[in-house]
């Protein structure tokens, strides 16, 4: 069953084709270079990019996989969370091929989508397991009890840990999208020069906060130049990587182990920090847990993940209509149900 799916929740416009969690093709249409000027992205820009984007995109992932529309058996959408503006292109789009081909439209949450790279790239991994979730609008510590069965235990109280990263990135004079050029950065010193808060919320809770340090950094860059000081920013960069990797390490092995989890997945953009990476391999491996984490290539938004997930969706029946619409903020744990049905 061939799954055409598009995905256009905030700076890529992407197209893909999946069977089951074969990827026949994946093409990735990114707006960085755009954005950048403006050291974030930009929500009227983003829409209007996806609309001038999204046929060729399609088009594109079309020829790749070496079919026709008329090879499809359905149309997979990311409808939730995002920027509204970036996802009504998507979902627009969508209805309009599942209306003109006749085939089943699938409702797919990003975050669900974003766990789901996983599946791509390790065969053998199947729920439950429990899930760090971390991208720039989001950090959440999810239970995955089934494909689409999701239960959250812990978030972030304020600032995700992407934003953390991009804010402070940002701060120091790298350029966006942050969190990447920091993490490069920060490869190339060690992090004890810097006295940084560590991050921490108190109590048995898995939730998570970054905005303290986040404004800490904020404050030390801007205290050091009214000195006519200068920042290490390697040194800066490694500290401020380390305290956000700390607090994600510390509250995702907490619940591991409270809730006898035997597996862990990291999931979305900043499960590409190396960090995080190479220190939770090293956790996982001294408590006997089994890690897993996506490729590089589909730790970032891409249309391949929410093809996969779309599979899992349509054999559970969350089968979406004419009435789909965007949704700005949605819980993982919410399954589309169309307007009107009251089951
Ligand atoms: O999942 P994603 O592509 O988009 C959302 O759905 O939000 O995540 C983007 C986030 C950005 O904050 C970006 O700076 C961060 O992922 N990111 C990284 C790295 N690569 C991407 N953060 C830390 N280290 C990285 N290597």
């Amino acid at each position: 069953m061939k799954i055409l799916s598009i995905e256009s929740s905030c700076d890529e416009t992407a197209a893909a084709v999946v069977e089951g969690r074969t990827v026949l093709s994946n093409i990735v249409a990114t707006q960085i270079a755009e954005h950048r000027i403006y050291g974030g992205v930009v929500p009227e820009i983003a829409s209007r990019r996806h609309t001038e984007a999204i046929s060729a995109v399609t088009e594109e992932a079309l020829k790749e996989a070496g079919i026709g529309y008329k090879d499809l058996s359905a149309i997979a959408v990311t409808y939730a969370p995002g920027l509204i503006g970036a996802l009504l292109v998507g979902v627009n789009f969508a209805k309009g091929l599942s209306l003109a081909l006749d085939i089943p439209l699938i409702p797919v949450h990003h975050l669900r989508g974003h766990i789901a790279a996983n599946y791509l790239a390790h065969p053998d991994l199947e729920p439950p397991f429990l899930c760090l979730t971390v991208s720039g609008g989001n950090t959440l510590l999810t239970e995955v009890n089934g494909y689409t069965d999701f239960t959250v235990i812990g978030q972030t109280r304020d600032d995700a840990a992407g934003e953390c990263f991009d804010k402070t990135a940002r701060a120091l004079g790298l350029s966006y999208p942050g969190g990447v050029m920091l993490d490069q950065i920060a490869t190339t010193a060690d992090p004890v020069a810097y006295p940084l808060p560590r991050p921490h919320v108190d109590g048995g809770t898995y939730d998570f906060s970054f905005s303290g340090l986040k404004t800490a950094v904020i404050n030390l860059i801007h205290r050091t130049a009214q000195k006519n000081g200068e920042i290490d920013v390697p040194v800066l960069a490694a500290t401020v990587r380390q305290r956000v990797c700390d607090l994600l390490i510390e509250k995702t092995l907490a619940a591991a182990e409270d809730r006898g989890h035997d597996t862990v997945v990291l999931a979305g953009g900043v499960s590409a920090n190396s960090e995080l990476r190479s220190r939770m391999s090293a956790e996982c491996q001294q408590r006997g847990l089994k890690l897993y984490y996506p490729p590089l290539c589909y730790c970032g938004d891409n249309a391949a993940m929410i093809g996969v997930q779309a599979s899992y969706e349509m054999a559970a029946g969350h089968l979406g209509d004419v009435s789909l619409n965007a949704v700005a903020t949605l819980p993982i744990e919410t399954n589309y149900l169309p307007e009107g049905s009251n089951s």
